[in-house]
This record gives C-alpha cells, structure tokens and sequence, in this order.
C-alpha cells in the first residue's frame, strides 16, 4: 500500500458533533437536538437567503478569488483597508493556510493546552512541534506562553474567547501578550466568538492591528451569523501577509452563494443583536439552572458552557444522546467530568436541563444507596 508522509500517519480524524440525522437514524428518534457545534440556533439572517436566490442565476460561473464586493463592505465596516483582508472555506481554511505558508517542519507553535483543535493538527500536518501550555481554570496562561515563546518559535496560537472553555484571557495581560511577542513570531488571535464578548474585559485587538504587522485576526460567519455549512471566514492582517497566503490558497475557495449571504448579512444588524439577545437569556438560564443544581462551570463568554457534572462525561453524554441530545463530552479534551453543551432555543435548554436533572438525581441517590 502507499504510505502517506509520516508526519500524516499520528494525526487523529477531526471528531465533530454527531450529526442529528446519525443520531435519528442510530436511536430510531424522530426527534433531535444537536447542542454540540456552536451553531446558531436561532437561524440566519432573511437577507442573506434573498442574496443566495439571487445569486443562484450564477453559479454556473466561477467565484472571484477575493470576493471583492464582501471584501469592500466589510473593509468599510471595521475601518481597514481592503487588502488586510482574506477570506476562507471557514477560518479553519485560514489556520490552514497560515501553517501551511509559514511553517517549517520543526519550527514550534505556542498554544493552550486545551483549545481549538485544528491548530494542533495543521501543526502537525506540516511537521511543526506544537508546544501545548496547561491552562489556569480554563484559562490561557499568557504569562506562561510567553515564557515557551523560543528562538524556535513561529506561530503562536490565542483563542479569545476560547474554545471549548468558553473564557476569555484579561484586557491588560493580553495587551502586554501581544506587545511581548517577538516580531518573528506570528500571532494568530482567533476569535471566532468575537460578536458574543460582552465582557468589559474583553480586548478590541483590531486597533492594535496596525502596529503589530505579526497578528492576524481571525473571525467567522459561522457562529453569529448563522451560516456554518456555507463555509466562509476570514482573516484580517498586514496586507503584505494576504499576499503570502494568496499564493498558496485555492484560487475559487469561498464559493458565490457563501459571499453573497455573508455579504447581505452584514446589512442586518438586527438579526446579530437579537441573536445576541436570545444567545444572554440562555446563559442566564444555564447558569441559573447550573447553580441550583450546584454545579460548577467555567464563565462563558461565548454561545457555549462547560459545566462540571461530577460524573464520567461518557455516561452523561450517552444519557443524553438516548434522550435526543448532542453534546460534546469533556474527556474528549481533558476534562473527565465536564460537558460543553451549546445554547440552544428555549425549548431545547429546558429539555437538557430537565435530563442532566435526571441523570444526576438518578446518579446521586444511587452512590447515597451504596454509602
Ligand atoms: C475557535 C474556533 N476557531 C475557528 C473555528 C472554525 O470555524 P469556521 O471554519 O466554521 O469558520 C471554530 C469552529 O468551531 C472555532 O470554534
């Protein structure tokens, strides 16, 4: 058999949240909730379905490589210039095409220990060292990744807010992070949640942009906005970097309906605040309901949670997919006993809530029977 490169023969499957017509098709449900992805329950925005149609007279052309249009409306939008942006097939395609350019086999990448996966593997994928550093309650340890920065390092990872913890890393210590890191050093903050940071403490990093032609920021419409499986992204950075990263990207990767619905739903500020809206009335819930059944979670800044259930995530996992729910399990990602559940619709939070009650009521009179 052909062998692929050896740096390809350790790396492990992207696992994603179970899908909900897997689920349906495993269990015989007809009804399920997927709580596993980030997604944005609440939809996306009218225009942007109204630009798709529009644009669907056209899809028997090719895409402009650089969606020039979306690419002007959004420049406006952050006060940039349009050529400090690129968009991708999803940020992941941006993470992929930042290793990808400017890694050497070798060469290290800062990043925490618990985090979005997809750095590590696109580490690896070019034989980089991924040098992964122990968070502090589900949270970067910046003072710590400053010290792993070496004369070996290349890329540094921040995921702000993160995924899965769902924390954000302080305003003033991130500050000096970023005026701390080395101008060889890339300094990717991906911030993907970035429209649900409602902290005072959360940092505008755009403003630094200019003064520090190492960063790339990187955000998305699929969270927000509503539009995952549309699949596009984008990173803002010096515009001597996008001419770096347009050599190695495929020349049609965010295709006409993606860059039409993205550019449309840029025009509906309504349909990001009420999801804003909604997205708070959920954590409140959450947390309220966390609270009254003394759980500990960690502070989200995001439209997930991790809560501590005190049990093998497994088992709360595989109780929860029998009732028609999909989360993620912490074990996954080095916390045991800790699930990330997504904020869903009303209805939906209720019926969680309502089975992890169960399960842990069930959970907890049992170990009482057995002292
Ligand atoms: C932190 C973070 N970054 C990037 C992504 C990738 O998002 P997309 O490729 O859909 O833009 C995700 C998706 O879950 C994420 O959580």
């Amino acid at each position: 058999m052909i062998q692929p490169r050896p740096e390809i023969e350790g790396i492990s499957m992207y696992s994603p949240g179970k899908p909900i017509e897997e689920l349906k098709r495993e269990k015989g449900l007809t009804h399920v909730y997927k709580m596993a992805s980030n997604e944005n329950p609440f939809g996306f925005s009218k225009l942007a379905e109204e630009a798709m149609k529009h644009e669907m007279a056209e899809i028997t052309r090719y895409p402009e490589t650089t969606s020039p249009s979306l690419a002007i409306k959004l420049a406006n939008r952050l006060d940039i210039s349009r050529d400090q942006l690129l968009f991708g097939s999803g940020s992941d395609e941006i993470i992929r095409l930042l290793t990808r350019t400017f890694l050497n086999a070798g060469d290290e990448v800062v990043m925490a220990g618990v985090t979005f996966p997809r750095y590590k593997t696109n580490v690896l994928i070019e034989g980089g060292k991924p040098i992964e550093v122990d968070m502090v309650n589900g949270t970067h340890d910046l003072e710590a990744m400053a010290e792993a920065i070496t004369a070996e390092t290349k890329i540094v990872f921040v995921c702000n807010p993160n995924n899965p913890t769902g924390t954000i890393v302080e305003k003033k210590a991130l500050r000096q992070f970023i005026e701390r890191v080395p101008d060889h050093v890339l300094l990717v903050m991906d911030e993907a949640y970035y429209e649900y940071a409602d902290d005072e403490a959360y940092l505008e990093t755009l403003p630094m942009l200019n003064d520090h032609p190492n960063m790339v920021i990187l955000r998305t419409f699929s969270k927000i906005y509503g539009l995952a499986a549309l699949r596009i992204g984008y990173g803002i950075m010096h515009p001597d970097l996008v001419g770096h990263l347009l050599k190695v990207k495929e020349p049609f990767n965010v295709n006409r309906l993606a860059a039409a619905a993205a550019s449309a739903s840029l025009d509906d500020e309504g349909f990001v605040e009420d999801t804003i809206r909604k997205n708070q009335e959920a954590r409140d819930y959450l947390i309220r309901s966390f609270s009254r059944m003394g759980l500990s979670y960690f502070p989200t800044q995001t439209n997930f949670i991790m809560v501590d259930t005190g049990f093998p995530a497994e088992e709360v996992h595989e109780h929860l997919l029998n009732q028609g729910i999909i989360i993620r399990p912490g074990h996954l990602m080095g916390y045991p006993t800790m699930i990330r559940v997504t904020m869903g619709l009303p209805e939906e939070n209720e019926a969680f809530i309502t089975q992890l009650d169960a399960f842990l009521q069930t959970k907890r009179s049992a170990s009482k029977e057995t002292r």
